[in-house]
């Protein structure tokens, strides 16, 4: 019997294959092989879609952009002219769930059907129990409902939100515990419900997007974390705050004892190393261990949200982490950090240095992604760690955020950059443009050397900068801010002041590939043999379809007559050999 509806339904889907869009729910199940998925290759991990490696050259939407299909109308077709390929869209709870149980997937279905026409792909964040740390997206039924979905709570002498990040004024404190706008991460009803709702759009999701993969990747939650204390005060959490740290987190210490990230090794240290005890006997006493105790729960509950909508589509989901502003790196929470008083800050979030804890209480979650707008070299480093696949779903666009696409796919493997409010800018940014085209042109030529040590990148962000060397197969490169130079017949020079980025892939012994601009590249080599190192030929072109089409030799003027390689103003993809003489 099942067979022939498998049969007839397969019949029918390739009939209307032919005459176009198959409808929805007709479609032959689809094969978890052909899905989205993430792949290791040597050091890196990929995302695949269709079966392909894919770098994901996108931008997120404002908040609320993708609740309004007339509003996104003339958003696709500005998308698509700045050559992104995916799009990062919020889904609402309040708006597919406005009654309890009843959803209503019209949007999300007309988002997808919207992108699909401009032959974008989507990663769909899931806005739902929080949003930057407060939790603004469940529906009213929740929200009204505080008995049956309670609040975390500020203890006594806490500062209420949002007093909080204008350091200079007083901070008002609370008399007794108060509750805040923020669904505490120790109901078990909040996350049940949560979890139903997310499990409802991922099988709507499969239904509608199974066989087309329009949708890639998924962001669970918003930059969660607890706002306006160290953690929840609220009877539950204080009843567990004071209870053991549960098996399962020292199970997985302890087997991940020797590669547990040094931040949160050194506090587990500095305790004593206990393997059992309530938190504060394992972890001391402190904010640093509010913020282990807050990363736990945060993580047990979304990775419950996770496997729900795992188990109906199980396609890459990642959570994304709101950073401290300073820049002193080192001083995050768990080394002692006052939260709040730095700015904005979610207690308990999936920092770098509670990776360990996300990953004992989320193993669902393949992702923690960091919005990087500040110290973004710093962050990338700090992310792209402990077999951390690097994805950064919000940072800055213009030049900056150009260069800094170029040095996340060159230097750190990643699998996607998306500046945030990508539809704001009145017409495609003439700078994210030309990097989304120049990191298009190489995506074969990247996706083949992620994580196999023949691909480095550079960013300097201004003259400044001192110069880079990184090592790239047989050879040093060593990159330094162009200087302006008089060129016969052209004007004078004008003094490059926009971020500079390369990336440098050596497709053989000698042979390479550099694509960016604002650089100077000169070359060493790193291993035995004759130790001067010169440029043999280079040419500029562009790659069409993956083949190699070169353009200009450049000799004489165009590489400071053989001493360097030249990465002008304009960003440009150049090929060339070198060749080592004494
Ligand atoms: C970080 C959040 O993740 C975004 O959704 C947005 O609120 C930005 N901050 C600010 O626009």
């Amino acid at each position: 019997m099942k067979r022939g509806i498998l049969l007839s339904s397969s019949l029918l889907f390739s009939f209307t294959l032919l005459a176009g869009e198959a409808p929805i729910g007709l479609l032959p199940p689809a094969s978890d092989f052909d899905i989205p998925r993430l792949q290791k290759q040597g050091t890196a991990t990929q995302l695949f879609v269709d079966g392909r490696p894919f770098l994901a050259l996108a931008g997120e939407l404002g908040n609320n952009s993708a609740t309004s299909l007339d509003y996104m109308k003339p958003v696709w077709p500005q998308l698509a002219a700045s050559k992104l390929n995916t799009v990062l869209a919020g889904v609402s709870w309040g708006q597919i769930e406005p009654a309890e149980g009843q959803f209503d997937f019209t949007i999300v279905d007309g988002i997808i059907q919207q992108a699909r026409s401009h032959d974008l792909h989507l990663v769909l964040l899931w806005f739902a129990s929080w949003k930057n740390g407060l939790s603004s997206y469940p529906p009213p039924w929740v929200k009204k409902d505080f008995d049956r979905f309670p609040r975390a709570q500020i203890a006594e002498g806490a500062a209420p939100w949002p007093v909080l990040t204008i350091s200079e004024v007083p901070r008002a404190t609370v008399k007794s515990n108060l509750s805040i706008e923020l669904l505490t991460p120790f109901s078990d009803a909040n996350r049940d419900a949560d979890a139903r709702a997310f499990a409802a759009l991922m099988r709507h999701v499969k239904q509608i997007d199974g066989r087309k993969h329009t949708v890639i990747m998924i962001q669970v939650e918003n930059e969660v974390g607890m706002q306006g204390d160290t953690r929840d005060h609220s009877p539950v959490a204080n009843r567990a705050f004071a209870g053991p740290v549960p098996a399962e987190l020292m199970d997985y210490l302890k087997r991940h004892k020797d590669t547990l990230i040094p931040e949160f090794r050194r506090v587990w240290d500095a305790a004593g190393s206990k393997t059992s005890g309530t938190w504060e006997e394992v972890f001391g006493k402190g904010i640093a261990t509010d913020e282990i105790f807050m990363a736990w729960q945060f993580a047990r509950y979304v990775g419950r949200v996770a496997a729900a909508g795992k188990a109906e589509y199980p396609i890459p989901m990642y959570v994304n982490a709101a950073l401290p502003r300073t820049s002193a790196l080192g001083d995050t929470a768990v080394t002692g950090r006052e939260p709040g008083v730095t700015g904005y800050f979610a207690v308990g979030g999936p920092m770098d240095d509670v990776l360990d804890v996300w990953r004992a209480g989320a193993p669902q979650i393949d992702i923690l992604s960091p919005d990087a707008y500040n110290d973004f070299a710093d962050w990338c480093a700090k992310y792209d760690r402990s077999g951390n696949p690097l994805f950064i779903p919000e940072s800055r666009g213009g030049p900056e955020g150009a260069a800094r696409m170029i040095y996340t796919f060159g230097r750190h493997n990643a699998i996607g950059y998306s500046p945030m409010g990508i539809e704001r800018a009145a017409a495609p940014d003439p700078d994210l443009t030309a990097a989304y085209d120049l990191i298009a042109q190489l995506a074969s030529l990247i996706s083949e050397h992620q994580g196999n040590g023949t691909m480095s990148a550079v960013m300097l962000r201004s003259p400044s900068d001192p110069p880079q060397k990184v090592p790239v197969g047989k050879y040093t490169l060593e990159a330094a801010f162009i200087t302006p130079r008089r060129i016969a017949g052209e004007p004078p020079p004008q003094g490059n002041r926009t971020p500079a980025a390369a990336i440098f892939i050596a497709a053989g012994p000698d042979e390479y590939y550099a694509a960016g601009s604002g650089l100077t590249v000169s070359f060493a080599p790193n291993t035995p043999g004759p130790p001067l190192a010169g440029l043999a030929t280079v040419e500029e072109g562009v790659f069409v379809k993956g083949r190699w089409v070169p353009g200009r030799r450049l000799e004489g003027d165009d590489s400071d007559e053989g001493q360097f390689l030249m990465l002008g103003s304009k960003k440009t993809i150049q090929h060339f050999t070198l060749y080592r003489y004494r």
